[in-house]
């Protein structure tokens, strides 16, 4: 019988963690008035328990995001979207699935502030009849790099110096002026969109392409949108930097207040939606995360709302331990071939072995609505079994297998073939077309001034005259003026663009579908 967990302020006694009742829970138990502590009696184990215990309250925080907030609600389907996917979730208009979501800062420690300029995560777990799925977005829906290769460098150079232990712009920017893919995801992060007015009133994107497959083994690329119905709220910069001190935990409590006011957050989810035939005549990669694809030629289309109206009543419990990959996915709903994507399936489960231990999927803010039916057995932590069960693919007592109702997938998938090779992707003309289309018709004026103002104020600490120039030079191949302006607020010297390839340089997209597969 698993043990009746104590919620709120009810008539508990206190007890000891095996639930004898203590009687003095301040007092420690000693001989006379000044004698040693005695290491016997309920007294003694109440003391000890209480110590070990509190020995071992941290577990490790999350190596990136490691500061958030997260509130749980619903995921409502509003849309007829069957004929894209076959996913159960999306099978009628209506229906809705228990979700929790976790926003987080991506660089800093889990006590910096909540206003630091950061891309934020927008992880999101939907509990579906088909297991969970999480959507595991940030609120840009682009990214600072193409090959997975370069994640931890990248993060590295927003951490702590090894020697110093102290943040470093000259870190930050000298690898970002070697990475000029980086450019489209740092005008969004400079803009003012880099500092939310708060976790919950922003946009999700999965960023990454994903695939939405039918029963009958069709399938569309799609990215996925997620837009909060009060809209993007930003902060100057100057607001986000005094907040910082003034409330670093601004974030989390701007959220928890709104949900205790019932004022819901709620979020519209849309989809973009493209055919593969339609990917290899797209102008960019579909498969590279420093694009996004462009509304005029590739709609939004409602598919469902989210809305966030319960908080948690154990942060630690629901939030700090929810574990969020996108591999937890369902059937009807697969990762494309995106290199970034395709790392972050291993990398998730994999820290969160690490962070929560081999059962973090039997958490019970993790744990899936549906029973869960397998060979896994034991652990560390393990509390949900399969009882007697065998613990074996058995002819004894056999699982039941839900045969799949098509056969050829395989046929209609991509078909990749090629030597194996590095992950190069040389830097082209086509990586600064949509960073100039946003610096030069996106953005309002004051926008662009912001921008500039934002940018000039970070890359001013960088010590190195050789890192400003490479990185002037990235924004001089955005656009000349960008690059001036910024040189003339730094004190810098005017700098030439960037030499790239042209656009043509780039080998197009083939996915080959529809070849024939020869096994
Ligand atoms: C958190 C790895 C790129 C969104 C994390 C964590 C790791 C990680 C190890 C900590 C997870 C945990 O402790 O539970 C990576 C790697 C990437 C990558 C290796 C690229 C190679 C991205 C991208 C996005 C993203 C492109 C968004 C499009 C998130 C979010 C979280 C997170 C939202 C926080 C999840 C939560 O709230 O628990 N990432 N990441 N990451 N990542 Fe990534």
């Amino acid at each position: 019988m698993p043990s009746k967990q104590v919620t709120n302020n009810d008539d508990a006694v206190y007890t000891t963690s095996n639930g004898a009742p203590v009687a003095r829970p301040y007092a420690a138990e000693k001989i006379g008035l000044h004698g040693p502590l005695l290491l016997q009696g309920p007294c003694h184990f109440h003391h000890i328990d209480l110590l070990a215990h509190f020995d071992r309250e941290r577990i490790p925080e999350r190596v990136v995001h490691a500061k958030g907030a997260g509130a749980h609600g619903y995921f409502e389907v509003t849309h007829d979207i069957t004929d894209l996917t076959s996913a159960s979730l999306f099978k009628k208009v209506g229906n809705k699935a228990r979700t929790t979501v976790r926003f987080s800062t991506v660089g800093g420690e889990s006590g910096s502030a909540d206003t630091a300029r950061d891309p934020r995560g927008f992880a999101i777990k939907i509990r579906t009849d088909e297991g969970n799925l999480d959507w595991v977005f940030n609120n840009t829906p682009v990214f600072f790099l193409r090959d997975p290769a370069k994640f931890p460098h990248f993060i590295h150079t927003q951490k702590r110096d090894p020697q110093t232990h102290l943040k470093d712009a000259d870190m930050f920017w000298d690898y970002l002026s070697q990475n000029p893919e980086s450019i489209h995801q740092l005008l969004i992060l400079f803009s003012d969109r880099g500092t939310p007015n708060g976790y919950h009133n922003m946009h999700g994107y999965s960023g990454h392409t994903f695939k939405f497959v039918r029963d009958d083994g069709e399938w569309v690329y799609v990215q996925i949108h997620v837009r909060a119905d009060g809209g993007f709220k930003t902060l100057d910069s100057e607001t986000a930097g005094r907040l910082s001190g003034e409330n670093p935990d601004y974030g989390i409590q701007a959220l928890f207040e709104a949900i205790e006011n019932k004022q819901y957050p709620s979020w519209t989810v849309y989809v973009q939606t493209m055919t593969p035939q339609q990917a290899e005549a797209f102008r960019y990669n579909v498969l590279d995360l420093t694009k996004v694809w462009p509304h005029k030629d590739y709609p939004l289309r409602p598919v469902g709302k989210i809305v966030l109206n319960e908080n948690p009543q154990n942060y630690f419990a629901e939030i700090e331990q929810s574990a969020f990959s996108p591999s937890h996915t369902v059937p009807g709903i697969e990762p494309s071939a995106d290199p970034v994507l395709q790392s972050r399936l291993f990398s998730y489960p994999d820290t969160h072995r690490h962070r929560l231990g081999v059962n973090y999927q039997q958490l019970p803010v993790n744990a899936p609505i549906v029973p869960v039916a397998n060979f896994q057995r034991d652990g560390a932590g393990t509390f949900v079994s399969q009882g007697a069960r065998p613990s074996y693919q058995s002819t004894i007592s056999p699982l039941t297998y839900r045969p799949k109702p098509y056969t050829n997938t395989e046929h209609k998938h991509e078909v990749w073939a090629g030597h194996a090779r590095a992950h190069l992707y040389e830097i082209s003309e086509l990586d600064f077309e949509q960073p100039r289309n946003l610096y030069t018709k996106v953005l309002s004026d004051a926008d662009r001034e912001h921008l500039v103002h934002n940018i000039a104020a970070n890359l001013r600490n960088v010590k190195s005259a050789e890192i400003k120039a490479r990185q002037l030079a990235v924004f001089a191949a955005v656009d000349q003026s960008l690059s001036d302006v910024i040189a003339k607020a730094i004190g810098a010297p005017t700098t030439l663009p960037l030499a790239v390839a042209p656009a043509t340089a780039v080998v197009p997209l083939k996915t080959n579908v529809g070849q024939k597969v020869v096994s």
